[in-house]
């Protein structure tokens, strides 16, 4: 049990019962200023208030913070990434400096098949010590809820390697983690499509046993709309909802077969045009958008405001990975979303927290300050504002970062 008293402003305040925010929602966010918060004995938010309230008085037995005029908010909910990688891509990063493309990179045997090279010659042990370090960096960054991939095992022993080093970080950090498998990201080597497709559907039992989702790169050169569909009807026979990677490198239909097989989320969106926006109005997915790779890809942002304006919600996260999004740091994805797509920080807040948290199926249990949820929560230092964390982008924030009521 504690208590968090003098909080400048407490942001991201949802009533209960709200899962994710569309349309003008996403402009809107509970606000109060000169606030206290009180955790729970179980690491859930008991209740928060006015100072001016006399709750603000702590019990005597409960341990006191005093949070000095600093924002309090939702830790970050990074609803996708594939940070269960070996080594580094620095080469290819060298080739991309020197002029080849993403797909030009892949096309020589190098991207992700040169992950996989990797990941299936390093033992289960040094892969997992490899991950958690990135998570710890993760969690110093603010980010308290983390979905993670698989997909650079590419055979079936690769893969369950990589969901065994998932589920071992699952139970060894306090941040909320989910685990996605995604055998179908490339087509493993040695394998024609068809025959590593069939290899992904007979996986699908093993691999339920430790993922909640299963993904599909459906797009130009991975995976067709038809080879996606067949494994997520697979997936579905053993209860793994799609999260799909649609339309980042050309318009895939990804986004179509994603909604019609009733998709967590839909991801990337970097090429879109109206029929996109159409198939998902009205649908529960939530169109998930990366800046972290449009950035470091140099490919176009997402059309995040359009789909605002046509009344959808949208997720923000890092996509955190060797080849096309090398950092995990939300507060600077959130920087991009300001910056490049031209969302208002409260915009990108809901993006980054409730809207992540659906796309990541916790929306019920955390990323807003809503009593009764995980208490997952960013403290910054004195004097900071919403406004001020995407804006000075690079300036420590920080105070503490709260996993389940601890920091
Ligand atoms: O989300 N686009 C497909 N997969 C990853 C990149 C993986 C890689 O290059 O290693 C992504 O961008
Ligand atoms: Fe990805």
């Amino acid at each position: 049990m504690a208590l968090i008293l003098n909080i400048g402003e407490l942001v991201g305040i949802v009533p209960e019962g709200v899962l994710r925010k569309q349309g003008a929602e996403m402009s809107e966010t509970g606000t109060l200023r000169n606030a206290w918060l009180r955790i729970a004995p179980d690491g859930t938010i008991a209740d928060f208030g006015s100072m001016h309230t006399s709750e603000a008085i702590g019990s005597g037995t409960e341990e006191v913070i005093d949070a000095e005029g600093g924002l309090v908010m939702p830790g970050f909910c990074d609803s996708h990434t594939h940070i269960v990688y070996s080594g580094s891509r620095e080469g290819e990063f060298l080739d991309k400096i020197n002029g080849l493309s993403y797909e030009e990179i892949a096309a020589r045997g190098g991207g992700i098949l040169n992950s996989a090279d990797l990941l299936n010659a390093t033992s289960e042990d040094e892969l997992f010590r490899q991950s958690i370090e990135r998570v710890e960096e993760m969690m110093a960054a603010g980010t308290t809820a983390i979905e993670i991939k698989s997909g650079y095992g590419l055979c079936p022993e690769g893969e369950m390697k990589m969901l065994r080093v998932i589920q071992r970080i699952r139970e060894n950090v306090p941040a909320l983690v989910r685990a996605t498998f995604l055998g179908a990201h490339a087509i493993g080597r040695g394998y024609t499509k068809e025959a590593y497709v069939q290899e992904m559907i007979d996986l699908m039992p093993r691999a339920a046993e430790y993922a909640d989702f299963v993904d599909v790169f459906c797009d130009t050169g991975f995976f067709t709309p038809d080879d996606t569909a067949r494994i997520l009807e697979a997936g579905a026979r053993y209860g793994l909802r799609p999260k799909i990677h649609a339309n980042e490198l050309g318009v895939s239909g990804g986004v179509q077969v994603g909604v019609a097989h009733g998709a967590l989320s839909v991801d990337h969106l970097e090429q879109t045009t109206d029929a996109e926006i159409e198939a998902l109005t009205g649908s529960g997915t939530m169109p998930t958008m990366l800046p972290g790779s449009s950035f470091f890809l140099g490919i176009p942002f997402g059309r995040a405001k359009e789909f605002i304006a046509s009344g959808l919600g949208i997720a923000l996260a890092s996509d955190y990975n060797p080849g096309s999004s090398p950092m995990g740091d939300m507060r600077f994805v959130m920087a991009l979303a300001c910056i490049k797509m031209r969302l208002t920080p409260i915009q990108a807040l809901n993006a980054l927290t409730l809207n992540a948290a659906y796309a990541m199926g916790v929306s019920d249990v955390t990323g807003s300050i809503t009593r009764g949820k995980r208490a997952d929560l960013i403290l910054t230092r004195p004097g900071w504002t919403l406004t001020r964390i995407p804006y000075t982008y690079q300036t420590p924030w920080i105070r503490s970062v709260f996993k389940k009521g601890r920091s």
